[in-house]
């Protein structure tokens, strides 16, 4: 038999407890002994290990956070604090250790690798969709999901009072959320890593006010400028004001935040949490070891963790020109 470990990190993506199910039914398949380690890494380093029970993972499949805790977790930015982790693992003889979280999560666990022998695997838990060597990381699904229905409100709202809204959305540097979400509620404008040049920050700012007042003029009702956090110079809000001098018009921020965060999973993100909990089981009878499990093209496929976190997945290139060059300028070039 295995000892096997699992902890949850850095922020919470709806669809971790699915991956915890799914790791402790196929584990007890396996007759490993399941145990997790509560609130992240620094659960690990403070030995909060409790084995793991089916009747622990019962009605947890559609609740949205983790029901191991999280953390983000300093210490294991420094070789004492790896250290530390590596010797509690050694002290209670786990056998491999699934980490499910986003890429300062797998960087952790690269540096658990150097230092250890036991099997390390990833699972990416992220609403931001900003790991590689996998098309969908759990969460993301449900995090775009939420945003879009939040949207679809303020939109009413938009148009019941022809305002300009600027809504502001999570995703970190990474714009997977914000177009996605943008394509889906036919925004008039994205704002996001893919399309905005620093150096165009003025161009950009004119070109929006235009895009602004055509509309207007146009008698379109509203207006929604859809940005990804940690874009604009100065942050949204200053985007905001700015835009409001330049067209004499109110452009109002509604920064949506931890809501994207929670919430019950959508079946997509369970799926693929069960798949994946599931694979890195089935990954750790055959021995395998610094691998995170990803799915690419509707099949399961283990990657190097090192890959996993180089940060070169990219918007899908037809999305951002669609946006840009089709959708978002369909309703200015009206001609009736
Ligand atoms: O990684 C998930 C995420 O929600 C990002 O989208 C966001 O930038 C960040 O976490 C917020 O982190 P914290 O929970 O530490 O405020």
């Amino acid at each position: 038999t295995k000892n096997i470990a699992i902890l949850t990190s850095g922020g919470d993506a709806p669809g971790m407890n699915a991956a915890i199910r799914a790791i402790v039914l196929a584990g007890h398949r396996y007759q490993y002994k399941i145990f997790g380690f509560y609130h992240g890494y620094n659960g690990l380093i403070n030995n909060e290990l409790k084995p793991l029970a089916i009747s622990d993972v019962e009605g947890v499949i559609h609740r949205g956070g983790t029901l191991l805790k999280s953390a983000r977790c300093k210490e294991m930015r420094s070789k004492t604090g790896v250290s530390q982790a590596v010797n509690v693992l050694l002290k209670n003889k786990i056998d491999a250790l699934i980490v499910i979280g986003g890429d300062g999560s797998f960087n952790g666990l690269l540096a658990i690798h150097e230092q250890w022998q036991g099997q390390v695997i990833g699972i990416p838990g992220t609403i931001d969709n900003d790991i590689d060597g996998t098309d969908f990381t759990i969460g993301f699904s449900t995090a775009v999901d939420t945003a879009l229905s939040a949207i679809d409100k303020i939109r009413d709202t938009a148009d019941a009072f022809e305002r300009v809204f600027l809504v502001e959305l999570m995703g970190r540097q990474s714009g997977q959320i914000t177009f996605n979400v943008g394509v889906s509620c036919a925004a008039e404008k994205v704002l996001s890593f893919e399309n905005f040049n620093i150096q165009q920050e003025q161009e950009t700012l004119e070109q929006i006010s235009t895009q602004i007042q055509t509309a207007k003029q146009a008698k379109h009702s509203s207006f929604l400028i859809v940005i990804a956090e940690n874009l604009w110079p100065n942050g949204s809000e200053a985007l905001a004001k700015k835009l409001t001098s330049m067209t004499g018009i109110d452009c109002t921020l509604c920064t949506l935040g931890y809501i994207q965060r929670g919430g019950s999973p959508v079946a997509k993100d369970r799926i693929l949490a069960t798949k994946m909990g599931v694979s890195a089981i089935q990954a750790i009878s055959q021995g395998k070891s610094n691998i995170m499990v990803g799915e690419q093209n509707n099949a399961i496929c283990l990657i190097p963790l090192t890959q996993a976190v180089e940060h070169n997945k990219t918007v899908s290139p037809l999305l951002i020109d669609a946006q840009e060059n089709i959708l978002a300028l369909s309703k200015q070039t009206d001609a009736y």
